[in-house]
Parts: C-alpha cells; structure tokens; sequence
C-alpha cells in the first residue's frame, strides 16, 4: 500500500448555546444575611408560592413583586435573538404575574405570547392586560402539542422541582419547542458561591454547577439555550 495523505478530522462545530437573556436587567443586590435567621419557616411559606412568597417580606420572597416596565429591554432582546415575527407563538415558563408576557406583546403587536405557572395567587393577581393569556400549568406536564411554539422561555423557574422533575420539564420545553427554548437556573462554580446560595435561596430543590447543568440537559435532550443565576459573593446576583 503507497503513501496515503492523512484524513482531516471533521469536528462538529460548537453551537454556543450559552445567552444572557436578562443581561439588561438592573442588578439586585440581596441581603442574605437577613435570610439565615427563620430560614425553615421561610422556605415553608415561600413554597407555598403565595402571596407571602410574592409581596410578602423580602426574607420570604420577592418583597414586592410589582410591574415597572424592567421586562420591556428582556422582551425586545429575545425578540432580537430569537428573530421573531408576529404571528408567532412564545410562551414563558413560570411567568408568575405575567409581566414578560406583558412587555413581550407590547413589544411585537401579533405576537401570540402565553403563560404558565403553578401559582394561583400570581394567576389571580396578574395584570389584567394579560389574564387571558395565562394559565395554570406545572413546567414538568405542558397542555400543548409538539412543536407548538416558536420559543419558551423558562427563567428561574424549572430549578423549583427536584431533579427527576428537572429533567421531564426540560423534556417538555423540548418537545413543545425543539432546539428554541431557554432555560436560566441556579448555579454556582465554587464552594464559597454554593455556601452563599444555599443562605439565600429558598424554593430552588435542584441546583449544580454549569457542568453539572449541562450534563443533566445533554440527558434530558434539551438543545436550546441556557444561562445561569449566580450568586456572586459580593451579595450580589447576577441575574
Ligand atoms: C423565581 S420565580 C420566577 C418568575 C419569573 N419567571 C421571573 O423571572 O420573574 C419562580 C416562578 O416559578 C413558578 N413555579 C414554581 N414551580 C413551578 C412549576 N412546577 N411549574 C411552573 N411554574 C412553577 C412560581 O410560582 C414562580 O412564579
């Protein structure tokens, strides 16, 4: 046999699927401190996911959760992203009150944008612009057909069930949307950034490191985008 020249190997080309949808949220800074103390009680109520947990104490939950346009940069930067169009169909995973719907409406007149969520008192108290468009729904079990949707969005949302429910949510956002959901849970990348979270957060049954997220999605087929909550150790979230 004569000199053969060598095979390139072909690589699949890496699709970066990393995106920082909430980049242009304002930063929050978040006293963790103050939720050590009560911590169990705490955890109790706020996963009621009820009025204490929304407009509650800020050692339960949001401390206030109110509508004031921050979602309008959100909308207008998925709508660039995800390249959509009126006509299309977008829905947001534990949309709470309904606020990303809102903004995202308004932000592209025809666009049909819908919500789901687990809490009758967001339901309830949702803007009114919005009521129709949500209803109440658990990430992990979708009432929509296959490929119903242009995009689904699912922010700090599916990191509320534990790791089995994890990965049948990140099925379901797969299989009303393949390959055009986003997904933003909780992370952290060192010891110190998981010591910190775990003094903060209080619903939030399933959390890891990127890789570790990234493992769980490879196995659930999810292949949408991603980003992470991180709790940095400054106090502050980036969210
Ligand atoms: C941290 S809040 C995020 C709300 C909103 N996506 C945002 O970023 O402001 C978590 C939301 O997930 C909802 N949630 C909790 N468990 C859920 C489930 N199994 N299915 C759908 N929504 C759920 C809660 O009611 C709450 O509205």
């Amino acid at each position: 046999m004569g000199w053969q020249a060598p095979v390139p190997r072909l690589r699949k080309a890496r699709i970066v699927r990393d995106f920082d949808l909430l980049g242009a949220l304002p930063k929050c800074i978040r006293p963790v401190g103050a939720r050590k103390a009560n911590k169990e009680e705490n955890r109790r109520l706020a996963f009621k996911f009820g009025a204490e947990y929304f407009d509650g104490t800020r050692e339960q939950g949001y401390g206030g959760y109110h509508y004031d346009g921050r979602w309008r940069k959100v909308a207008e930067r998925a709508i660039r992203q995800w390249q959509l169009k009126p006509g299309d169909r977008v829905l947001d995973v534990g949309c709470a009150k309904g606020f990303f719907v809102k903004d995202l409406r308004e932000s592209l007149p025809g666009l049909d944008a819908l919500g789901i969520d687990v809490s009758d008192y967001a339901l309830d108290s949702a803007h009114p612009d919005v009521k129709p468009h949500l209803t109440k729904a658990s990430c992990d079990r979708l009432p929509f057909p296959d490929k119903s949707f242009d995009a689904v969005f699912a922010i700090n949302t599916i990191h509320n069930l534990d790791r089995p429910g994890c990965e049948r949510a990140l099925r379901e956002i797969e299989r009303v949307c393949p390959g055009r959901g986003f997904v933003q849970v909780d992370a952290y990348r060192t010891e110190l950034e998981r010591e910190v979270f775990l003094d903060w957060m209080l619903t939030a049954k399933c959390y890891d490191t990127p890789e570790g997220w990234l493992q769980l999605f490879r196995r659930a087929g999810y292949s949408g985008w991603y980003w992470w909550t991180v709790l940095q150790i400054d106090d502050e979230i980036v969210r």
